[in-house]
């Protein structure tokens, strides 16, 4: 499957992930819907251009707050189906998603640090500031979705993704 990227995405961005993003296991999370009317790719994709402009903004590491932004939600399972542990989905998928990023992908601890605490409050305090950076841009992108405010993301930078 390929996916197509609005053509104002920089190019730095699509070389700090281009690995994942060509990663045929990654690109099954198109096949899962989240927030009601997008895919996790999607909204994984959303998560992690607005974090890599956000960090590259505040002269973090913007590449570690791309990969880990990208990987965050990164658990090939419907929760409505059940899950694979007995926690609630809330604490359970960080640490799926944390693992499968490690078999699949060469992370960094910051990485998956990252990943772990992203649904901080619920769940580990993050430790860095590109994990901080993840962590709001996930909830941020979350509300943006379930809303369908699009006016607001459609403004410079937007990342627009399509099944191609
Ligand atoms: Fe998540
Ligand atoms: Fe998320």
């Amino acid at each position: 499957m390929d996916i197509t990227l609005s053509e104002d995405i920089d190019a730095e961005y699509l070389e700090d992930v281009a690995d994942i993003l060509t990663n045929k296991e990654f690109l099954a999370l198109n096949s899962y819907r989240h927030h009601v009317a997008t895919t996790r790719l999607m909204h994984s994709i959303n998560v992690s251009y607005i974090s890599w402009l956000t960090a590259k903004k505040l002269g973090c590491d913007a590449q570690a707050a791309a990969r880990a932004g990208l990987l965050h939600d990164f658990f090939l399972y419907d929760p409505r189906e059940g899950r694979p542990s007995r926690e609630l989905q809330a604490f359970c998928h960080p640490k799926v998603a944390a693992r499968t990023s490690r078999e699949t992908f060469e992370i960094s601890e910051k990485e998956r640090d990252a990943i772990l605490s992203h649904m901080f409050p619920l769940g580990p305090l993050p430790k860095s500031r590109e994990a901080w950076i993840i962590s709001g841009a996930d909830k941020i992108c979350a509300c943006a979705e379930v809303f369908h405010i699009t006016i607001a993301l459609a403004r410079d930078g937007r990342v627009a993704v399509s099944p191609a």
